[in-house]
């Protein structure tokens, strides 16, 4: 790409940070690296959202509490239940952190699955749980037999990330929705579904109607993945109405942004845009497996989000440096106990050519 090493780390660290379109700095670095490392939507947002940020850019000196009840009016009226129920965040990520603060406790167990994404299980470390990884099933699934034998006294909360991130699998909705009532019994139950609108099955593959019944369970969405909202830092959950004001309380202190409020409430109408997008990222994950059988790669089976997980076999510092150097962006972490494992993203078609371009020459 005729970068030398010092404009290639400028250029990387940029485009994690998300700067790489930014006047006068992309300028300097140029071209950007494919990056492929956040499960984003290259597609993304709806001509709808940017109307409605539009039309509000010169409403921005007010607070935005009207934006938020008509977002949580919106949610809930899909879930069916009432707005007070619904706690809207700056992205998922803070509602996360907050529900595992408030599930952990010292000594107590929060459950989840091997290898899935952190923020829920770290908030519940943070205040003395010890996070059980429960290994997957033979399909690199959540094993939600498993998880049901260690509930106990001890278990403080339940994590299940639907589709999972890293691996891109899934659970059934039916034996998710068996699980989740019996494992809540014993301790709330929180289910991420993040991905779930990119499910082949979608809608049949959420159980979001979990929410309208009487059960310690807390369903889980965000409009940073299909919706392609990722910078505006949008995200929600439907809790139970015992635990949406405390969960409330820790993370939205000072209220949200109003352009993510207003962005995030267009996508949610614009039914069209979704099932297109819909369709997009899932013809991208399926070129994506084509790419992995192609190259000979190993890879998390039967796929259901924006990514796959492959396994390349080497250390990950290794293998992110060496794709860093063909000009492609993976995950920069690994997922403990997953070293040999990377997770990448579905792009734009050129982009998943430099993916297979890149792939082909780090693991020749
Ligand atoms: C499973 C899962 N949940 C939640 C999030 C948080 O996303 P955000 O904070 O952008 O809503 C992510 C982001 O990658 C994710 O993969």
């Amino acid at each position: 790409m005729g970068l030398n090493r010092r404009e290639w780390m400028g250029a990387a660290g940029l485009a994690a940070a998300g700067l790489a379109a930014a006047p006068g700095l992309a300028r300097a670095t140029a071209p950007t690296p494919v990056n492929l490392s956040l499960n984003e939507n290259p597609w993304g947002p709806s001509p709808r959202a940017i109307e409605a940020m539009q039309a509000h850019m010169s409403r921005v000196t007010r607070y935005a509490t009207p934006e938020t009840l008509a977002l949580a009016e919106l949610v809930a009226a899909e879930a069916g239940v009432s707005p007070d129920r619904v706690v809207i965040g700056a992205g998922s990520s803070p509602i996360l952190r907050a529900c595992g603060e408030l599930m952990g406790r010292p000594g107590s167990e929060l459950l989840t699955g091997a290898a899935t994404f952190e923020s829920l299980y770290r908030g519940a470390a943070e205040r003395g749980a010890e996070v059980v990884f429960v290994p997957f099933d033979a399909q690199m699934r959540f094993d939600l037999d498993a998880i049901l034998d260690r509930l106990g006294p001890k278990t403080c909360g339940v994590y299940i990330c639907n589709p999972n991130n890293p691996t891109s699998t899934a659970v059934d909705a039916d034996r998710l929705r068996a699980f989740a009532i019996e494992a809540s019994k014993t301790a709330p139950v929180f289910i991420d579904e993040a991905y779930i609108d990119m499910m082949d099955d979608w809608p049949k593959s959420t159980v979001m109607d979990l929410v309208r019944e009487p059960h310690n369970i807390i369903v889980c969405r965000t409009f940073s993945k299909l919706h392609g909202l990722a910078g505006l830092r949008i995200g929600y959950a439907i809790t139970p109405p015992d635990m949406a004001a405390d969960v409330r309380r820790k993370v939205s202190s000072g209220g949200l942004n109003r352009l993510g409020l207003v962005a995030a409430a267009a996508s949610f109408q614009d039914t069209a845009f979704r099932e297109e997008m819909r369709l997009r990222l899932i013809r991208g994950r399926n070129r994506m497996v084509e790419m992995a059988e192609r190259l000979g790669l190993t890879y998390a089976p039967d796929p259901k989000a924006n990514y796959l997980y492959v396994r390349h076999g080497m250390k990950n510092a290794d293998f992110v440096a060496r794709m860093d150097a063909a000009g492609v962006m993976v995950v920069r972490r690994a997922f403990p106990g997953f070293d040999a494992w990377n997770r990448i993203c579905v792009g734009t078609d050129a982009e998943l050519a430099a993916c297979e371009t890149a792939l082909k020459s780090v693991l020749a």
